[in-house]
């Protein structure tokens, strides 16, 4: 029988080490620059441990912290690369510190799994990435609101049911999703509150008999807290995958909606947006056709997230407690949803950047039927209980007249209302919270540096 050999396995067929190594040896080039930061933190510990015979001496962690920082960087490059009998990124980068610094390379794994690289690995990783996905929903509620700066106060028809229903504005319906964009802050915070928590030294999830000092990585490393316990922090992978999956799949659904209004109001019919055509795309057959598709793609990448939430709980469900291989597979769903929606959120702000508004057909869609209820109102505002005044219109529907929608408009002053949309209110949250991520990513870079350089 032919077989491969490894640095942990001696013989492996080699079908069966292609099916457990997977796609690690590309998913996990993310992970390297991280890997080495995570190991820098460490073996940083292991040569503070008290000791009467150190494992690692200051001075022997400094010459692997060198060496880390020069693999990170052909990482960052893309000199890097993980063979597959390395399985992984540990493997690959314990293997490069073996060939460069011999027994010293060895000593490096010392106290802690591949269990405990991989979940520290990968919430570094998270915590960069959804700080920068962060930093692209604010950019697209920011463009959303300048769409409603451009297009202020001119009527459009709102809908519900998709029929007309009252006297609405572009900048109500534009800063409207803008909100909606900005309150997923909240899911992709929560996401990244959960990412922020060191499990490095749990090892294989049961403590090892060293006097290793977690804190000691959680604050070399910049996490908020440690895991407490190893147990839980073993089975703390996957969960943290789960509640990003579950981030993205709410911000795609939200991000869906836009495309949706955006596909929806910019068909001839309607006509109250246009697409710029170099954001469209032809057809093969049709000459004239001028095509949404991006939009049509949010909708479809919006329904793949969801899938990958769907996948990544369906895989944890009933996963007994401990290291599972399972967990191998949590990786790829968090990445792959995260650069679908990463990518999504990039290309949703440059349509709605180039969105332009046609005040005409915004205009021409209006009907009497769409100021009915403002009409009761006014009955109401002459003494006639509501219930009545009600009646009295739904009954004469054909009395109702066209009027003017800008007075319309203009007449609901209340927080909120189509008069009184405080554009400053989503700036000052954008700002806000544009600080808190450059606050969090200057702290992940700055411990970065600080392990690696
Ligand atoms: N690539 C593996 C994963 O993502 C690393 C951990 C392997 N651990 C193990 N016990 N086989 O899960």
């Amino acid at each position: 029988m032919k077989t491969a050999k490894t640095i942990t396995d001696n013989k492996v067929d080699p079908d069966v080490l292609a099916y457990t190594v997977g796609d690690d040896p590309v998913l996990d080039l993310d992970l390297a620059v991280w890997d080495c930061m995570g190991t820098a933190a460490h073996v940083t510990m292991l040569s503070e441990m008290d000791l009467a015979r150190p494992i690692v001496t200051r001075r022997e962690a400094a010459a692997v912290r060198k060496e880390l920082g020069r693999i990170a960087k052909s990482a960052e490059k893309g000199d890097f690369s993980i063979r597959i009998d390395d399985q992984d990124v540990h493997m690959a980068v314990e293997r490069l510190l073996t060939e460069k610094l011999g027994d010293l390379g060895k000593k490096i794994h010392t106290g802690r799994s591949r269990n405990d690289q991989v979940a520290v690995d990968v919430r570094l990783h998270m915590k960069d990435q959804l700080l920068r996905a962060e930093s692209e929903t604010v950019a697209l509620a920011a463009e959303l609101r300048s769409m409603g700066a451009r297009g202020g106060r001119l009527p459009l028809v709102g809908r519900t049911h998709l029929q007309p229903a009252m006297p609405s504005t572009v900048e109500m319906w534009a800063t409207g999703h803008a909100e909606m964009v900005l309150d997923q802050l909240v899911n992709l915070e929560a996401a990244y509150k959960l990412a922020d928590l060191n499990p490095l030294g749990s090892a294989a999830g049961y403590g090892v008999p060293l006097p290793i000092d977690r804190r000691r990585t959680t604050e070399l490393l910049g996490f908020a807290r440690t895991i407490h316990n190893c147990f839980g922090a073993s089975m703390a992978r996957g969960e943290c995958e789960a509640a990003l999956l579950s981030a993205m799949a709410q911000l795609m659904a939200v991000l869906s909606r836009v495309a949706q209004d955006l596909i929806l109001f910019s068909m001839p019919e309607f006509g109250y947006f246009r697409l710029p055509r170099e954001y469209c795309t032809g057809s093969s057959i049709m000459p004239q056709k001028f095509n949404p598709d991006v939009l049509e793609l949010v909708r479809s990448k919006a329904a793949q997230v969801l899938g990958l939430q769907t996948a990544s709980l369906s895989l944890l469900h009933a996963m007994p407690g401990g290291y599972n291989r399972d967990l191998q597979d949590c990786k790829w769903l968090y990445m792959k949803a995260l650069s679908i929606t990463r990518q999504t959120l990039r290309i949703l702000a440059k349509v709605v950047a180039g969105a332009e508004i046609d005040a005409d057909r915004c205009r021409a869609a209006f009907t009497p039927g769409v100021f009915a209820t403002d009409v009761a109102l006014r009955l109401v505002a002459q003494g006639t209980p509501w219930r009545e005044a009600y009646h009295e219109v739904r009954d004469h529907l054909e009395r109702l007249d066209f009027e003017d929608p800008d007075a319309a408009v203009a007449a609901k002053k209340h927080e909120g209302a189509t008069a009184a949309i405080d554009h400053g209110l989503y700036a000052k949250r954008e700002t806000e919270a544009l600080k808190s991520v450059a606050k969090r990513l200057g702290a992940l870079m700055a411990a970065k540096k600080a392990l690696l350089s």
